[in-house]
Order: structure tokens, then sequence, then C-alpha cells
């Protein structure tokens, strides 16, 4: 990726062009949100002008319009990942992808002593829906192995404790805090050889980061929210496996998820629909379509070979510096994420200093409380990079943390 490329592609999210505190933005909160393409923001300001009407409701021209625009945007995605239309469900978010799994799967299949495989180093969106559902059903939360070093979880450790009670597996696919990818095609097959549980995928630090064939991964479901993947707020997708659709209730009862509804009962479309009550997030979905038209033109590869290059490049230069300790395994590829934290500074003063020089990190336990325990820390800062980062950022990003290092041991020197 030359600079020229580099350049085109910064040109098209227009916040990139703004300063913050009259320095230059330098967005490293990429796992946080992403930033949008002008396409996205275009499109969703031209459904509101122009197309604006409620799907699957109306016949007339604009609820037409809205609902072919809608449904156009599932097939999109299905392309994407390479699965069926009816096999993405939208929603709000990664959250309410997994709540709508635990709840609407956990609690028809789970019975008392069943167990569920999660990690700890989940989101607090992979886990705390499990343990309501734990409660709810007598089911018991069992952790599985990773490794000690790496955090990828140990499939031999995995195997050994496997047996039939294990209903549902539920994961992260690339750590939030420490970027680590887990393997996910390894995990399935030795899940499918000893028992029939469920396989669920937290994709939110994922799908903006890899090329994926859900097919490929032999699994039930898979969340993420398209936020994370330069699109609008407010819009989740969610993978259903057809295979499970008899098993997973609906979450979300109400309007247009409906077939027939009596004075006591009542039944439900089939998916997508069942799981889609209540008003959509429409223009939500119809702008994510023109982030997808967007990406689908990018050499995609080569801008995560760039993503890459850059996050090595950060963890190599905060490596080399005294006094910095950096949460993951350097040997490995960690998608964009680099969690550490600076002797002495309190990441949330760390965060503030950057904060001044324009610079957006995140500082806090990221939603994983029990991965802060295992780490032994109650806060990291994370830095992460998308492919609109440059080389040049990383650089003076390098040279600022020196700077709040000395700062802070030191005092300010004229
Ligand atoms: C791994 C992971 N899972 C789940 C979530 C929750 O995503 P959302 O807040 O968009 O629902 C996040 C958000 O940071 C995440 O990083």
């Amino acid at each position: 990726m030359n600079a020229k490329q580099l350049a085109t592609i910064r040109d098209e999210f227009p916040v990139l062009q703004r300063t913050v505190h009259d320095q230059p933005l330098i967005y490293l909160d990429n796992a946080a949100t992403s930033q949008k393409p002008k396409a996205m923001i275009e499109g969703m300001l031209d459904y509101y002008t122009y197309h604006n009407a409620n799907s699957h409701r109306g016949v007339h021209q604009l609820a037409l319009e809205s609902t072919e625009a809608f449904e156009a945007v599932r097939g999109q995605i299905a392309d994407w990942l390479q699965v069926q239309t009816n096999e993405i469900i939208f929603n709000s978010g990664t959250t309410e992808g997994i709540n709508a799994i635990a709840f609407g799967l956990g609690l028809s299949v789970l019975e008392p002593g069943d167990k569920i495989f999660l990690t700890q180093l989940e989101h607090h969106a992979n886990l705390v829906p499990w343990q309501e559902v734990a409660k709810l059903t007598g089911a018991e939360i069992v952790f599985m192995p990773v490794d000690p070093q790496t955090y990828v979880i140990d499939l031999q450790g995995v195997a050994k404790i496997l047996d039939q009670s294990v209903k549902i597996v539920a994961t992260h696919h690339v750590s939030n805090v420490i970027g680590v990818q887990q393997p996910i095609n390894e995990l399935s097959k030795i899940i499918r050889e000893y028992t029939n549980a469920h396989i669920i995928i937290d994709g939110a630090q994922s799908v903006s980061h890899l090329k994926l064939n859900l097919k490929n991964l032999d699994i039930d479901a898979y969340c993420f929210s398209a936020h994370k993947m330069y699109g609008p707020t407010g819009l989740g997708i969610m993978y259903i496996n057809e295979r499970i659709h008899q098993d997973m209730a609906p979450f979300k009862y109400g309007g247009e998820m409906i077939n027939q509804v009596d004075d006591f009962s009542s039944n439900y479309k089939v998916s997508p629909w069942k799981y889609e009550g209540g008003t959509q997030p429409i223009a939500e979905v119809v702008s994510f379509g023109k982030t997808l038209d967007y990406l689908s033109q990018l050499p995609m590869d080569e801008l995560w070979e760039h993503e890459q290059a850059l996050t090595d490049r950060l963890i190599h230069q905060l490596s080399a510096m005294d006094g910095v300790s950096i949460y993951q395994d350097i040997s490995q590829e960690t998608h964009g994420i680099v969690s550490y934290n600076i002797e002495a500074i309190h990441p949330h003063d760390a965060a503030t200093a950057y904060d001044l020089e324009g610079i957006a990190i995140r500082a806090g336990h990221h939603c994983a409380q029990p991965l802060m325990r295992i780490l032994n820390v109650p806060a990291t800062l994370r830095a992460s990079i998308s492919f609109y980062n440059t080389v040049e950022e990383i650089d003076y990003f390098v040279q600022v943390t020196k700077r709040i290092k000395e700062f802070f041991e030191h005092g300010f020197r004229k």
C-alpha cells in the first residue's frame, strides 16, 4: 500500500481530516468503533432524504423501495460471509445478538447439570448473558483452558474435559484486549467429534480484519456489530446456521415476526423474519450496504497486511521502551490491537495525555474484567489500528509515548 493510495482512502473518511486540541487527529480507538466512509454517510442521508418508509409493511412506493433496499443488504452480507440469506439476522449489535442466542437458544437446549463452555478472555457481552441463562436453567459455566503464554485455546485441554453434557461452546474469534485469534476451525472439529454442542462465536473484533467463510468454520452462530466494520452504530448482524433455526426461539416478540396471532397464542414466520420483531434499523442497514460496496472495491488483503505491519511496528517500538509492559504474545498476529501500560502511570492519566496530543486511544478494563484479573492489572491502555492509519501516525504515537513517560517521571521540561 503506497502513500498515495492510502491518502486516497483516508480522503474517504471525513473525520480523519479534523483536528483535536489543535493537533491532527490520530484515531487509534478502532476496536471501540471504526470511522465511517463518505459512502456510508451519504447512503444514510440519501435514504432519509428520498426513500424513508417502514420496511415490510406498506404497499406504497416508498415502502417497497425501503423493503427492497433493506433485503438487498441482507444478500450482500450473506455473500460477504459466504452463507445463505435466511441465515443473516439484523439486531442492534453484538451484545443483542449474543443475548438473543443465550436466551433464544440457551433456554431451549440447556437443562440442569449441562455445561456452557466459555473462556475467561470474553468481553462481558459474551459472559454475562450466559451467567444469567445458567442461573435460569441450572446449567454450569466451565472455562476452557488457554495456553498461559499465547492465550490461544488449548485444544487438547478442551478435548480432555468435553463430554455430552456440554451443550453450548461460546468464544470470541479475536480478543478485544489482546488481539489473539482463536482457532475456531480446529475447535469446532473437536467439539463436533465429542458432542452435539452448539458453537457460538463473538466476531465483534474479527469481521473487520479477516476474510471470513462462515460455512467453512462449521459453527452455529456468529455475531458482530456494523459500527466496528466502518458501518453505522445501532446495527448488529447475527448469522444463525439454518440447522438450528428449529431449536432457537425468537428473542423479541411483536410486530411483523408473526404469521398468525390468536387471542392467547401466536405462530411465527420463518428465519430471518421470526428473529426481527418490531421496526428494524432500516437506514442503518441500507447505509451499511454502502459500506460493503465501498469495502468491496478496496484491496482488502493488502489493507489487512498494512494493518498488521503497523501493528508489528507499534509493538516492536513499544516493547523496546523501558517501563512499558505489553500484555499480549508479541510473536502472534494481533489484528490491530495493542494492550500495554506505562510503568507508574495510571492508564486514564496516560490516555488524557495522549488526547491532548490529538491521539484517541482507549484506557480501561475493556469490558473484560476476568481477563484483567488474569493479567493482574485493573486496566490497560489499548491502541487499535485500522487500515486508514499510517506509518507516520504510529511513529508519532511512539514519540508521544516517550514524552508522556518523561513528563510523568520528571515533569515538564522546556
Ligand atoms: C469482543 C467483543 N464482543 C462484544 C462487544 C460488544 O459490542 P457492541 O457494544 O457493539 O454490542 C465488543 C465491543 O467492544 C467486543 O469487542
